[in-house]
């Protein structure tokens, strides 16, 4: 079958179709409602079709007899450790810990928060959590404790799983006194935190609600799999919105590991007893669906690689880790291979490995670069596709579906419309636009399974974020547009979020951090280009009257000010004084004219600016600083 017409097919008959597609994966109680509306009036998939993802991504392979073939590799060039695990293995280690989690009082339904570096732990704590039922929410090592208190506030969880440490290229991160912090600052009390002691030295404070990950599990019986319905969630996710709050995405269970399980072949094109190589961090969406679910749910060895691209030793790593598990298809943030690119511009440590396994390189998370895509084309002659995709949406919208038919390379684009998103280009108002010009991306209702079934208890968010721009669509937040074929280029978020190598941030978050320093009246936090990260925020502060702080000093308070309160993540390393803003007569700041600005694009001057001068004050200003387009 034609791309053509697999993606008609999803578009002109989805229940039909995605029936079909929920026949790959093994039930317990097979869906009668393939689409219906739940009680909000969304679209929900296979309502009472009953299942439990662990099952699927662990025993169901054992009892097909493949219990000995490798599951998950650990590769830590931090630590200079390789731990390959078998099914048989993990499921051993998932089932103690479930049965664990249940002598706690973690019952179906409970949530608990996973706050743990790229170890394989975090991925057996995701998943005894589905196999009894509970949701998890996996909460990203780079965020701050206040950041984990937000979250914490927000799902309530009864248990904390944790490690004593995380390792960023050269420091060891205690992550427990980060967990003791969140909540005293939380409202909400977790009954039990779950330690996993690494034993690389960090401190590791007591607390009367700890409980040993290693006594825990081994004095613990293994838990069943718990049946559950299609629609249960299987997490919450938070992601950055265009508020300092962040969004909790909530995953459904048949219907993602409907997608995820196709997604291996139709997508990635990567088969059962093959290896696939997502790095990333569980803490985001590609680690939940890439590293974790959808390549365990196909049989897939899975790799959670503890490192960086560069500095773990160095830019050979990728290919070392390749070459040694024989990766076969791989995905990354095009970050990573600018990261790569700059410290091996000719590729010399790619010539030094048999990259030969692989077929396939994916890129997503951020828009790829021609240069890097090329480049990496040089050194390695294989098709690298570039992909995107949200949190949200918890697997591809645009790709190029390489198990069903590669499409030519369309430099800059991220692909065609994956299988059920029936995608637009809107303008303003809601008319759909033609070929090459540039509105907004949209996605009619139904969404594809496997896509957000809300926001955890927040309906009306859920509904004011995506769902009432456009009534009848599902609004990305994405400006792109498309060609007379269906290609389809994203030119970037049309809100306040920004991508800073791969990490979705959002920049009125930032700002709320850099008005609380007492000797800002004023802020404004954009995204600026940059050749390494894609993107990097700065703050424009304009001071209260009085002030007379140095900008050294200035800029280093609110630095730590921010990686106090969001986490190093944030990347905030620029503070600039300025005496006034661009702003609209009605006092909004004209920040895509302030990007513009420092990004030396065209800019036109809106005719609501309220003071003109205010752009050749800035411009002054960025010429003493030298940033962005000004260096
Ligand atoms: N726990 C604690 N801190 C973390 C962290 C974690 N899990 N991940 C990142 N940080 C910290 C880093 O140490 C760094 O702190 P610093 O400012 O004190 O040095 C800060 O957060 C920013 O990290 P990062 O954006 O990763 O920048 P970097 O300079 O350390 O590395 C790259 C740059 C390009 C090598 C790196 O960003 C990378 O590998 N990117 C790949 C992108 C990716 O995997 N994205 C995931 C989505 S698909
Ligand atoms: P996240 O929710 O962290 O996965 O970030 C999602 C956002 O990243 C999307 O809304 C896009 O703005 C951006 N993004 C992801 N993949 C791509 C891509 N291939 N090209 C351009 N932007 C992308």
């Amino acid at each position: 079958m034609t791309y053509n017409e697999f993606y008609s097919e999803s578009i002109s008959n989805p229940e039909n179709f995605w029936k079909k597609q929920a026949q790959n994966i093994k039930w317990f109680s097979e869906p009668t409602k393939i689409l219906s509306d739940n009680e909000n009036g969304y679209p929900e998939w296979f309502a009472d079709g009953e299942l439990n993802a662990c099952y699927l991504c662990l025993d169901k392979h054992i009892e097909d007899g493949f219990g000995d073939e490798i599951a998950l590799i650990y590769d830590s060039p931090v630590t200079q450790q390789i731990k390959k695990f078998t099914y048989n293995e993990v499921k051993s280690e998932v089932a103690k810990l479930a049965g664990g989690l249940k002598s706690l009082g973690v019952e179906k339904g409970d949530t608990v928060i996973i706050y743990m570096p790229m170890i394989s732990k975090a991925v057996f704590a995701m998943l005894a959590c589905a196999r009894i039922g509970a949701i998890h929410s996996v909460v990203f090592g780079g965020f701050a404790p206040t950041e984990l208190a937000t979250r914490i506030d927000d799902c309530k969880p009864k248990v904390i799983i944790t490690a004593s440490s995380g390792i960023e290229i050269d420091r060891l991160l205690a992550y427990k006194p980060f967990v003791d912090e969140a909540i005293e600052l939380a409202s909400h009390k977790p009954e039990h935190v779950i330690v996993f002691n690494r034993k690389l030295g960090a401190r590791i404070p007591f607390k009367k609600y700890d409980v040993d990950y290693d006594a825990l599990v081994y004095g613990s019986e293994e838990a069943a799999c718990e049946i559950v319905k299609s629609t249960h969630p299987l997490y919450i996710l938070y992601t950055s919105g265009t508020t300092g709050k962040p969004k909790g995405i909530v995953r459904d269970t048949g219907g993602y590991v409907t997608v995820l399980k196709n997604s291996m072949k139709q997508i990635y094109d990567v088969n059962p007893g093959e290896v696939f190589w997502a790095a990333s961090d569980v803490g985001w969406v590609v680690g939940h669906s890439y590293i974790v679910y959808a390549p365990l749910l196909n049989r897939t060895a899975t790799i959670v690689f503890e490192g960086k691209p560069v500095r773990t030793p160095d830019a050979s790593t990728f290919w070392r880790v390749i070459n040694e598990h024989k990766v076969n298809v791989m995905f990354t943030a095009p970050t990573a291979i600018r990261a790569i690119k700059k410290e091996d511009p000719n590729g010399d440590f790619i010539k030094q490995y048999d990259l030969s396994s692989l077929r396939l390189q994916f890129l997503a998370g951020e828009r790829s670069d021609i240069a890097s895509i090329d480049w990496y084309k040089t050194h390695i002659n294989i098709p690298v596709i570039d992909h995107c995709w949200q949190t949200e949406t918890g697997w591809p919208m645009l790709a190029n579906m390489a198990g069903i038919e590669l499409q030519p390379y369309k430099p800059g684009s991220a692909g065609k419309p994956v299988i059920g998103y029936n995608i637009k280009i809107f303008n303003e108002s809601g008319e759909e636009l033609g070929p090459n010009k540039e509105g907004f991306i949209v996605a009619k209702l139904p969404l594809p399974p496997g896509t957000l079934s809300g926001l955890w208890q927040n309906e009306q968010r859920f509904k004011e974020s995506y769902l009432s721009q456009y009534p009848g669509y599902y609004f990305t937040g994405d400006g792109g547009y498309h060609d007379e074929d269906g290609n389809i280029w994203v030119t970037g978020r049309v809100d306040d979020v920004i991508n800073v190598a791969g990490h979705r941030l959002s920049t009125s978050e930032m700002e709320e951090v850099v008005s609380q320093h007492p000797e800002v009246a004023e802020c404004a936090v954009v995204g600026i280009e940059d050749t390494l990260k894609g993107q990097i925020p700065v703050g424009f502060a304009i001071l209260k009257n009085n002030s007379d702080i140095e900008h050294f000093q200035l800029q280093h308070e609110i630095i730590q000010l921010v990686r106090n309160k969001i986490g190093a993540v944030a990347a905030l390393k620029n503070i600039i004084v300025v005496d006034k803003l661009p702003k609209t007569r009605s006092g909004k700041t004209l920040r895509k004219l302030l990007r513009d600005i420092v990004d030396g694009k065209n800019y036109q001057i809106p005719s609501t600016i309220e003071d003109e001068t205010s752009i050749s004050h800035l411009i002054e200003v960025l010429e003493q600083y030298k940033i962005g387009s000004f260096k």
